[in-house]
């Protein structure tokens, strides 16, 4: 890996699939009595949020401290930018402390990338979701949970080498609503093309971006584009996917008129009791939270897939993992194999 992960395409096939059978070790810690590891003694990793979130700020500091970190909390609404202070100096008066590591949240894309031309040498970046842009870390964390979900562990004493190469590979997934204004879906595609799934993307047109089609051949490449389709009828699609990711409906980043209202989006797209009666028996349901209950999914018919069907607490529990294995690689012990750190 390079020094920052800003997204998935700069991670490649490669450094997804390394990332995410080195989750396997780090989900193995959490299970443990004591869920932690010496493996960053020393370092300090900083949580520059300057948007809100629950789990992916609360991920990664549980992710730190597991791993013996030191962690700085940086919280927007507290901080001295309500004094005018610019992005570039709260940046490096953070770094200034002495940091290895910043995950960064903005509304504004592209705004890890830049701090990360500011940050010093040895100084990580990670993006921790920036606009519309990526969510690197939500992305390994579905891959992993759909990866684990289709190919669990095997019971026993945990390996010493990965168990099996991660793939999704003939699996179809779903990615339903609001994906123009989705950072979330952006990384999900990448990992889940990566990892050799085909992709649905199913969304009103006005909810995707405006080049259609042309907008996923000119970002993907071509092996990952041509597993990629597009429709506006969830209906159609619906009985033969593996996989249902619903998209929150990001109505503070959506302008009048993109969506007739509310019970018109939830009559084409939301996973009602209907809907949910014409799964694939064995399909299961992803959601990045926060979730609009009654929007992309009927209250009833998340609490009755609720646990089997619904992957959204393993989602956020292997995001837990799936972050380990991304600062371990990045401000651990470089190349070195996570047994040498774990001890
Ligand atoms: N999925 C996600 O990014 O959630 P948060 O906004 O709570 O971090």
């Amino acid at each position: 890996m390079s020094g920052h992960l800003l997204t998935l395409g700069e991670l490649g096939t490669r450094g997804i699939s390394e990332l995410l059978a080195l989750t396997d070790r780090f989900v193995e810690v959490g299970q443990r009595p004591i869920p932690r590891v010496p493996a960053l003694r020393g370092r300090t990793v900083a949580t520059l949020f300057f948007e809100d979130s629950t789990r992916t700020r609360l991920a990664f500091e549980t992710a730190a401290k597991r791993l013996s970190a030191d962690v700085i909390t940086f919280a927007a609404g507290s901080s001295s930018l309500s004094k005018g202070e610019s992005l570039r100096d709260t940046f490096e008066t953070v770094q200034a402390m002495g940091i290895d590591a910043a995950v960064v949240r903005h509304h504004s894309a592209g705004v890890p990338a830049q701090i990360a031309r500011w940050a010093d040498d040895g100084v990580s970046i990670l993006n921790g979701g920036d606009g519309w842009h990526a969510h690197p870390t939500q992305g390994l964390q579905d891959a992993y949970t759909l990866w684990r979900h289709f190919c669990p562990v095997p019971d026993g004493p945990p390996a010493s080498e990965p168990l099996d190469a991660p793939s999704l590979s003939g699996r179809r997934i779903g990615i339903v609503g609001d994906i123009v204004h989705s950072r979330v879906a952006r990384s999900d595609i990448e990992a889940y093309t990566a990892l050799g799934a085909s992709v649905t993307l199913i969304a009103p047109p006005t909810l995707l971006p405006a080049c259609g089609r042309e907008w996923i051949d000119g970002w993907l490449e071509p092996d990952a584009a041509k597993r990629v389709e597009i429709t506006d009828s969830f209906d159609d699609v619906l009985g033969e996917l593996d996989v249902v990711g619903l998209l929150r409906c990001q109505r503070e980043r959506m302008v009048n008129g993109l969506i007739g209202s509310v019970p018109e989006y939830v009559a084409r797209y939301g996973l009602t009791a209907q809907r949910a009666q014409r799964l694939h028996p064995d399909a299961v349901i992803t959601h990045p939270g926060p979730m609009n209950r009654g929007i992309e999914i009927a209250g009833a018919v998340f609490e009755d897939l609720a646990d089997a069907r619904v992957l959204v607490t393993q989602q956020v529990s292997h995001g837990i993992a799936t972050r380990m294995a991304v600062l371990f690689r990045l401000i651990g012990s470089g190349a070195a194999l996570p047994g040498d750190g774990l001890a």
